[in-house]
């Protein structure tokens, strides 16, 4: 390894943790020219889940990695950070008040990111898996005011690998196949999944779907099966499996961390990055749009004919955005 990356994950001890240390550790996320050292940040009652997975990665003798260290302390845990996979946070329990959540995490993002702001490496990548993503990153960001608004970003890779996984099924291709699927808004039920610009093998997919059971089915399929299916896939698996998405997850924050460092090539991907006002989205607001990365840096992707019916969509996504801000900045959090 030529170089290396302090990777810090908060929530450690939980399950999407579990599944993203032993493949960070396997050089999956950075490669094999960057050894590691990771960091565990977890919150008393996950202390011990955390170490135990520190004596298992102990036990799995990865040539890359050259330090574990395990803490409940944020400030200990965020130094020296290069990437940052903020995991841990207060999910939306029953009956569970949209105040009551964004105050809970709020009292979790906004220490991190002072944390990060007071002592992350000048290159830190913060991404945000721990749910509300996108309004979490937000605070984390608020917080972090030394650190640049583009670098904290929220997943919304797993939604775009769904996303893929459907198209590849409906036309029988392999994933390789499909380039420009865009997720655009908010991780959650109102986001777009967006197949307007995509191609299957170089041929436009509204195209082959037609092809392939007619036009208005085609039609049908996108609005009443692709689209809500991608958008609650995570209540489906709860359904199916009895637990949450956990592998599916850890592989789209690896996939995002990996594409953020080392670039994209074909085409582009899906992530929730701080707007710049593009396409209707409100500045300041991290939300999902089509990116592509270069030299480390995430780029909205620019100039796409966007028609009624998706702007509808994209601004009913970012009207929930705008909400959330509202709702965290009125509680002080931001
Ligand atoms: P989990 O409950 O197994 O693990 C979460 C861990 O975070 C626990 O060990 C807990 O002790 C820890 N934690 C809580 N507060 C913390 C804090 N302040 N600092 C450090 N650690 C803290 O949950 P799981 O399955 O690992 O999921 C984690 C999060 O990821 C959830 O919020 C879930 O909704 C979200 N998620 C997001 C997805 C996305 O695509 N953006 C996909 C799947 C899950």
């Amino acid at each position: 390894a030529n170089t290396v990356a302090t990777v810090t994950i908060t929530g450690a001890g939980g399950q999407i943790g579990y599944n993203l240390l032993f493949r960070i550790a396997a050089g999956e996320m950075l490669g094999p020219d960057t050894a590691v050292r990771l960091k565990l940040l977890e919150i008393p009652q996950g202390m011990r889940g955390a170490e135990g997975a520190a004596l298992e990665l102990q036990d799995s003798a990865f040539p890359l990695l050259q330090a574990v260290d395990v803490t409940d302390d944020p400030r200990r845990a965020f130094d020296g950070v290069n990437v940052a996979l903020l995991v841990g946070s207060r999910p939306r329990g029953p009956g569970m008040e949209r105040g009551d959540l964004l105050a809970a995490n709020g009292g979790i993002f906004g220490p991190q990111g002072e944390a990060i702001n007071a002592g992350a490496a000048s290159d830190v990548r913060v991404v945000v898996v721990g749910n509300p993503a996108n309004t979490n990153a937000l605070i984390a960001s608020a917080h972090a005011p030394d650190v640049p608004a583009s670098r904290f970003t929220a997943l919304t890779r797993l939604d775009h690998n769904r996303a893929l996984g459907q198209l590849a099924a409906a036309l029988t291709v392999p994933v390789t196949q499909l380039r420009d699927v865009t997720i655009w808004g908010n991780h959650s039920a109102t986001q777009f999944p967006d197949v307007a610009h995509a191609t299957a093998a170089g041929r436009d997919v509204a195209e082959r779907l037609s092809e392939e059971m007619g036009a208005d089915a085609a039609q049908r399929w996108l609005a009443e099966e692709f689209i809500p299916r991608v958008a609650r896939r995570g209540a489906e698996i709860i359904e199916v499996r009895g637990s949450s998405s956990v592998a599916s997850a850890a592989t789209a924050a690896i996939d995002h961390v990996r594409d953020w460092v080392h670039g994209t090539t074909d085409g582009w991907t899906s992530a929730a990055i701080v707007s710049d006002g593009s396409y209707g989205v409100p500045d300041g607001l991290v939300s999902s749009f089509p990116v592509t990365s270069e030299g480390g840096e995430w780029a909205i992707v620019s100039g796409l004919s966007i028609d009624a019916f998706a702007q509808e969509r994209i601004d009913r996504s970012v009207a929930e955005l705008v909400e959330e801000r509202e709702a965290v900045s009125a509680l002080g959090l931001i």
